[in-house]
C-alpha cells in the first residue's frame, strides 16, 4: 500500500517526506518536481514568504542512478527562512516568554491546537499546521505524477475563480488553449479575461487589508476504467479523492464532476450516456472502446474510474491572517479580550492551493493503480497493466 508521511515546521530547519511502496525502476526527473515546488510557490497574492523560499527537492534515500530502489524514497525540503528563525526555533533552549503566543488567530489551527496539547506557546501549533507542509505534498504528487506518465496518464490544474469572479463553466484543461492560458496565467487562470477582473479583486482586497479564497480545479486524463472499487466504503477512488483534497489547508469543499449542482438537475439531463468506439484504433484497449458525450460524472461511477476525465473542484477559504485588527479573540494567558494579531502572510493563495490539489488528485491515483497493477518494479507493474487494458 502506498503511503506517505510527512514532518517539519515551517520555521524549521526543513521539511522531510518519507514515501513507502513505491517501486523500483521510475527514473526520477528531479527538474520536473522542482518546476511543480516553483509552481507552487508562484500566484498573484502571494506574501513575502515565497520570496525567500526557493524550494528544492534533495534525496535522501530510495533513489539511486536516477532510479527508485524499492526502499523507502526520502527526502528533504529546506527551509531558507530558517536562517532568521535560528533563535526562535532552537530545538533545546528555553523559549523565552516574550517570543510566546498566546492569543489565538481565529480560522487557524492555534486555538484548538494549543488547548488539545496543552502548550502555553502557540507558534508550536501554528509551526506545524502552517501551509508550508503543502511544498512536501506537491513533491509526493509529482513522484506520483512521474510513475503514472509512464502509463500516458497526464494531470493537470488551475484556478476557477476568485472570490465572486468565477467561472461556471466545465473547464477542460487538457484543451490546449486552456492549457496555455494557465500557463501564461500568474493567477492560474483559464481565461484573460477572468484573470484580469480577479487580479483587480486581489488588489482592491490587499488595500482593505483583507483576503479572498476562490475555486481550484485538478483533472486527470487516459486513466483506464476500474481504478477504485464499489465493494467496500473505503476503497472508492472519489471517497479516497476527497480526503486527500480535503486534507489541504484551506480547502472547505471537494465536487467531483458536476459535484454541488448535480442536486438541482434531472437525471436525464446528468447521466453520461455509453457510446461504443468502433472506429477508434485502440478498439481492442478495455480503456479506449467505449466513451461518453459529456462527463458530469466527472470520471467516477460506483467509486471506479470510468475512463473519462476525472474532474474536481474544491473552494479554498479565505486566508484568515488578516492585515488589519478585523478579527476577536482572547489572549489565553490573561483571558483578555484582544485583537488576532497580524503577521506577513498571502493575500489570496488559490493558485498555489491548486497546484497543491493536482498533486493530492496525483497521489489518490497512484495509490489506487499500484493497488490495481501492483508489483515491485515498474516492468511487473507495466506487465499487469498491459494484460489488463488488452483482456
Ligand atoms: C498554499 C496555501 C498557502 C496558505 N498561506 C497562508 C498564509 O499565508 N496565511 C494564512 O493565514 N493562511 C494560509 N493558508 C491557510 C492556512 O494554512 C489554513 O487556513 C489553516 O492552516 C487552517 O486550516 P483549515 O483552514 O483547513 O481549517 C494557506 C493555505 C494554502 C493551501
Amino acid at each position: 500500500m502506498l503511503r506517505f508521511l510527512t514532518a517539519g515546521e515551517s520555521h524549521g530547519k526543513g521539511l522531510v517526506t518519507i514515501i513507502d511502496n513505491f517501486p523500483s525502476g521510475v527514473k526520477i526527473d528531479r527538474d520536473f518536481i522542482d518546476e511543480k515546488l516553483a509552481l507552487r510557490q508562484s500566484g498573484y497574492g502571494r506574501g513575502a514568504r515565497q520570496k525567500i523560499e526557493t524550494d528544492k527537492i534533495e534525496f535522501l534515500s530510495g533513489v539511486r542512478g536516477s532510479y527508485t530502489t524499492g526502499s523507502p524514497i526520502s527526502f528533504f525540503i529546506k527551509n531558507k527562512d530558517y536562517e532568521n528563525w535560528v533563535e526562535r526555533m532552537d530545538i533545546f533552549k528555553p523559549v523565552d516568554e516574550k517570543n510566546k503566543i498566546h492569543i489565538p488567530r481565529p480560522g487557524h489551527a492555534d486555538f484548538a491546537g494549543s488547548l488539545k496539547y496543552n502548550l502555553d506557546d502557540i507558534r508550536n501549533v501554528l509551526e506545524r499546521s502552517s501551509a508550508r507542509e503543502t511544498a512536501s505534498r506537491v513533491a509526493v504528487g509529482a513522484i506520483c505524477q512521474i510513475l503514472l506518465k509512464g502509463f500516458g496518464i497526464e494531470f493537470a490544474s488551475g484556478v476557477a475563480g476568485i472570490g465572486e469572479v468565477n467561472a461556471c463553466n466545465y473547464i477542460d484543461l487538457f484543451n490546449e488553449d486552456i492549457l496555455k492560458n494557465i500557463k501564461n496565467s500568474e493567477l492560474r487562470m483559464p481565461y484573460p479575461d477572468l484573470e484580469a477582473r480577479a487580479k483587480a479583486l486581489i488588489d482592491k482586497i490587499k488595500a482593505e487589508g483583507d483576503t479572498i479564497g476562490g475555486l481550484i480545479i485538478a483533472q486527470v486524463n487516459n486513466l483506464p476504467v476500474g481504478l477504485g472499487s464499489f465493494t467496500q466504503w473505503d476503497e472508492k477512488l472519489d471517497a479516497h479523492i476527497a480526503m486527500s483534497l480535503m486534507s489541504i489547508q484551506a480547502i472547505k469543499s471537494v465536487e467531483i464532476g458536476l459535484g454541488i449542482e448535480s442536486g438541482y438537475v434531472r437525471g436525464s439531463r446528468y447521466q453520461d450516456s455509453i457510446y461504443l468506439n468502433k472506429n477508434n484504433d485502440n478498439y481492442n484497449e478495455k480503456n479506449r472502446r467505449y466513451f461518453r458525450k459529456t462527463d458530469n460524472a466527472g470520471g467516477i461511477e460506483g467509486g471506479m474510474s470510468n475512463g473519462e476525465i476525472i474532474s474536481v473542484r474544491c473552494a479554498m477559504k479565505p486566508i484568515p491572517t488578516l492585515m488589519k485588527p478585523y478579527l476577536d479573540t482572547v489572549d489565553l494567558k490573561t483571558g483578555e479580550a484582544e485583537k488576532a494579531f497580524l503577521e506577513r502572510s498571502d493575500v489570496c493563495a488559490v493558485p498555489a492551493a491548486s497546484v497543491v490539489g493536482e498533486a493530492a488528485l496525483a497521489f489518490s491515483v497512484c495509490y489506487f493503480f499500484l493497488k490495481k497493477f501492483g508489483g515491485d518494479s515498474f516492468e511487473e507493474i507495466k506487465r499487469n497493466y498491459e494484460g489488463y487494458i488488452k483482456s
